[in-house]
């Protein structure tokens, strides 16, 4: 199915390769120029001055490599990472027990960090700041906490959503940083860069045709490359090129734009359901059935990075390119006029 091939949300099946295909160094990285030289930077000044690393947050959609950073990270640094997220951690007690692992330096990689209950992200405040935690010794009556000390550790939090990080939480992180979508060039290393380690032979115009169909998002990019070699193993004779990618891609119902069904769901509802005019964003989080805020910060991004919707102070268009993009793909029924108005 579309939304599952080209969403940037991770599925088993992508963990699995995941694993073997994220770079571990930060030269290695593909992309985020910016992010790579601060991080390089910040990264060199703490390991000369043998402290750990400030807290670090990533933010951005899913996919671009929050995760990847966090693993650099604790590679670059030479110290070990613990991982976690948000909603595992659901009473404090969890959280310290990562917390007294922690050995000088080491990384703590706290995913979905807006999805920390309220306790938990309380109880992590003093931990962040003072590297201290209290902890409950005995139940009932007798009951005393104790205040303790941790080692010096880096807490890494990624989060796909930053308008839901409390403003005392994001306090607390010294280094704060966000993903943008890649270039279709950059997508194109990362294509290369995954046939390289999977051992898929494929051309430089083969890359590139699913480096333009991937989203902006390396982790769509490695999907779409699997299934591609699958189509190029069968169908071909294993090699990926222009054409072939364009077949597999046609026949996986992937666009040329590369848009998921979030994103055909969005723009359809403004171009159809409200024939052009703006819409409020409640609105069309209603209509196609999705939270505002995930619209706002997981699909929007892009859409308007492509050039397929507006913002405007009356509400979200799509505009000519999206009409002619979604209009074009389907045929209109011959009793829907309003349809046709538009292409
Ligand atoms: N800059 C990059 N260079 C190369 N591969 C990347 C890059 N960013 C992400 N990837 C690949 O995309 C996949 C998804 O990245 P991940 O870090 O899990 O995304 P996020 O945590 O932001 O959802 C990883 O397996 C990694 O192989
Ligand atoms: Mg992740």
């Amino acid at each position: 199915m579309t939304d599952r091939l080209t969403s940037g949300l991770a599925t088993d099946e992508d963990l699995q390769f995941e694993e073997g295909l994220r770079p571990s160094r930060l030269s290695e990285f593909i992309g985020q120029e910016k992010v790579r030289e601060k991080l390089g930077l910040y990264i060199e000044a703490a390991k000369e001055r043998g402290e750990a690393l400030d807290h670090v947050l990533f933010y951005g959609p899913p996919g671009l490599g929050k995760t990847t950073l966090a693993y650099i990270i604790a590679s670059e640094m030479e110290v070990d990472l613990q991982i976690t997220s948000g909603p595992i951690l659901e009473r404090p007690g969890d959280l310290a027990g990562h917390l007294t692992n922690l050995r000088p330096g080491d990384v703590l990689f706290v995913d979905e960090v807006h999805r920390l209950s309220h306790v938990v992200e309380e109880y992590l405040y003093p931990a962040m700041e003072d590297f201290k935690i209290d902890i409950m010794l005995d139940k009932g009556p007798s009951a005393r906490s104790v205040r303790i000390s941790l080692e010096q550790f880096t807490l890494v939090g990624a989060t796909t959503r930053a308008g839901m990080i409390t403003r005392p939480m994001r306090e607390r992180f010294g280094i704060v940083e966000r993903l943008d979508f890649y270039s279709p060039d950059e997508l194109t290393k990362v294509v290369k860069r995954s046939s390289r380690i999977l051992g898929i032979p494929v051309t430089a115009d083969g890359a590139l045709e699913i480096a333009k169909r991937s989203r902006r998002t390396p982790r769509v990019a490695n999907r779409l490359l699997r299934r591609v070699r699958d189509f190029a193993q069968v169908k071909g004779d294993g090699t990926i090129n222009k054409e072939l990618a364009d077949r597999a891609l046609h026949l996986e119902d992937v666009d040329i734009l590369g848009l998921d069904e979030m994103d055909k769901r969005i723009l359809d509802t403004l171009i159809r359901k409200f024939g052009g005019r703006p819409v409020g964003l409640n609105t069309i989080a209603v209509a196609v059935g999705e939270e505002a805020d995930t619209i706002e910060e997981v699909y929007e991004p892009f859409l308007i990075m492509e050039g397929l919707l507006e913002r405007t102070p009356r509400g979200r268009i799509a505009t000519e390119l999206a009409k002619k993009h979604i209009l074009g793909e389907v045929t209109p029924k011959k009793d829907d006029e309003e349809l046709l108005l538009f292409s």
